[in-house]
């Protein structure tokens, strides 16, 4: 059987990497073949895509070649790693998907929903996951949890303005894809939060199941 397929979203410290970790311990528990990857990277050539990325050098970028690059990164992700994994019947837990591109280049940047709509059914040759979680907490709690910026982080970088439209641009996407993308509110302790994720993912049948 084909393995199955969770991304997870966020604003920058939302937890993503935490909640990651904790999920996979529950799945080694349980005996549940799986792995953790991510975008953009998750495999040889597209963390060479990420470093040109995210590089604090890049700063003349335009937007364009920034959603082309993620797009990019994600068509080799797939192939390299994440289709392999779902073709052995593996569990492929993902930070980052699709919906960071609407997100960030979309709402964030201002380009069109329809233009990266498109790049991204070409990229991604329409695999998608069978759940996203959006790890729900507003962009300025999650930079305070993380103490700021990075300094060296193109993206993160690109101002307070800039994280709160991709905040309300997960919050537009929700509405528009309710049965795609499920929040999870993360006000509680890290555990409590792992558990949420873990009872989402069993009532879906995407936990072992
Ligand atoms: P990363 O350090 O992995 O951030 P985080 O820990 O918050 O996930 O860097 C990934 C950055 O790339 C992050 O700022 C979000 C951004 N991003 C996009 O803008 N579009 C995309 O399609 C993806 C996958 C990520």
């Amino acid at each position: 059987m084909r393995g199955r397929f969770i991304a997870f979203e966020g604003c920058e410290g939302a937890g993503k990497s935490t909640q990651m970790r904790l999920l996979s311990e529950k799945m080694t528990s349980a005996g549940i073949p799986h792995i953790l990857t991510r975008e953009p990277g998750g495999s040889h050539i597209s963390e060479a895509i990420r470093r040109i990325i995210l590089d604090g050098k890049n700063g003349d970028m335009t937007d364009e070649c920034e959603a082309l690059l993620y797009a990019a990164a994600r068509a080799q992700h797939l192939a390299d790693t994440v289709v392999p994994a779902l073709e052995r019947g593996e569990t492929v837990l993902c930070d980052r998907y699709i919906f960071s591109s609407f997100a960030y280049q979309g709402y964030g940047r201002g380009l069109s929903l329809s233009f990266l709509k498109e790049i991204n059914a070409f990229a991604a040759e329409n695999y998608m996951p069978d759940l996203t979680l959006f790890l729900d907490i507003p962009s300025s709690h999650a930079f305070a949890r993380k103490h700021g910026a990075d300094p060296h982080d193109r993206m993160e970088q690109a101002g307070e303005a800039f994280h709160r439209r991709v905040y309300e641009g997960y919050k537009a996407l929700l509405r528009e894809y309710p049965h795609a993308i499920a929040a999870v509110d993360c006000s509680g302790t890290k555990y409590e939060t792992s558990a949420k994720i873990a009872a989402l993912l069993q009532s879906r049948g995407l936990f072992g199941g």
